[in-house]
């Protein structure tokens, strides 16, 4: 008697080839070619002889990645405000929360490396320091953390050193939304609204006064309210990076300076106080 739950004809435990599977590249894009795999895969070009290298370079590389693609993003919402289109900010802006939270998770794979396997490996870095990622500055400029003296680890590249300063000196996502606010009819000071952008953002009274009244009558301003704590949910993403770098950090080095030559997990530590949208947080005191 035959089985009801077992089909004789699956118990190969091997799945054949279609008919229809292409297999001829020899003139036709495969998946490598578009995705440039022998050029990514090939990138992996660790100094030392051991082990735990390859972990400390793909998690970087593969970070860089997602770097790429939130500026890619971000870019594309400040054009969206600007232009007044909500919906497909708010559609970019879910897909940068997502992308800060792969990033977070990242975490869990690198505190595998314990600080024995990864002093094996140190020295072969120099001075080399994620604080000198121009896919991270790029972001932290984008969402409106403006700092000029962080150019300066640039000055050896002059074609990233130019597209920093550029996104330094544009507005960023929240000078571009506290410009809608005066377009909405907010009362918003002038000061605010022609500030120099590549000086660090101010909290100011006439913007925390217009998130008060967006706040205490959503319903009315509903897309503004939205806005709002779509950008709250960026920014919690991004500290939750922050912070579970900072933790790794002093998990595998403790208080040791770091290769960039900074006092290392208290200066990543001074980085938490720093808010992209101030306002929005103050806001929740006034209700
Ligand atoms: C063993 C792992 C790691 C250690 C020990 C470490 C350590 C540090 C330290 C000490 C700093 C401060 C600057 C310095 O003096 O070097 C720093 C900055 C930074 N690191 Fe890491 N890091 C690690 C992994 C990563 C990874 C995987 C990324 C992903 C891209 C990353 C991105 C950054 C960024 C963007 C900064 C600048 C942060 C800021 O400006 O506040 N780090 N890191």
């Amino acid at each position: 008697m035959t089985c009801p739950y077992h089909n004789e004809a699956d118990n190969s435990n091997y799945r054949a080839m279609e008919e229809g599977i292409h297999t001829d590249f020899n003139d036709d894009m495969s998946y490598g070619d578009y995705l440039c795999l022998e050029q990514i895969l090939s990138a992996q070009k660790p100094l030392s002889d051991q082990h735990d290298e390859m972990l400390f370079i793909t998690i970087h590389q593969a970070s860089e990645l997602w770097l790429k693609l939130a500026g890619h993003e971000l870019t594309a919402a400040i054009a969206n405000i600007h232009q007044g289109d909500f919906g497909h900010a708010f559609k970019v802006i879910s897909r940068v929360k997502q992308i800060f939270n792969q990033l977070t998770q990242s975490w869990q794979i690198l505190s595998t490396l314990t600080p024995v396997d990864y002093l094996k490996f140190r020295d072969a870095l120099g001075h080399s320091s994620g604080f000198q990622s121009y896919g991270y500055r790029k972001l932290e400029f984008l969402l409106g953390n403006k700092n000029a003296s962080l150019l300066e680890v640039h000055q050896s590249n002059n074609a990233i050193y130019q597209e920093l300063k550029q996104v330094l000196e544009a507005p960023s996502l929240y000078d571009e939304v506290i410009r809608l606010l005066a377009d909405k009819g907010m009362a918003i000071d002038n000061a605010v609204l022609a500030r120099d952008f590549s000086q660090p953002y101010q909290k100011n009274d006439s913007v925390l006064a217009a998130w008060v009244a967006i706040y205490k009558d959503a319903d009315q301003h509903f897309e503004l309210y939205e806005l709002a704590e779509k950008l709250i949910d960026i920014e919690d993403a991004f500290q939750q990076w922050r912070f579970k770098h900072m933790y790794t950090v002093q998990r595998i080095i403790g208080n040791k300076m770091g290769t960039g030559g900074s006092s290392g997990v208290s200066f990543l530590k001074k980085a938490l106080d720093i808010s992209f949208f101030p306002e929005l947080f103050d806001v929740r005191t006034h209700l």
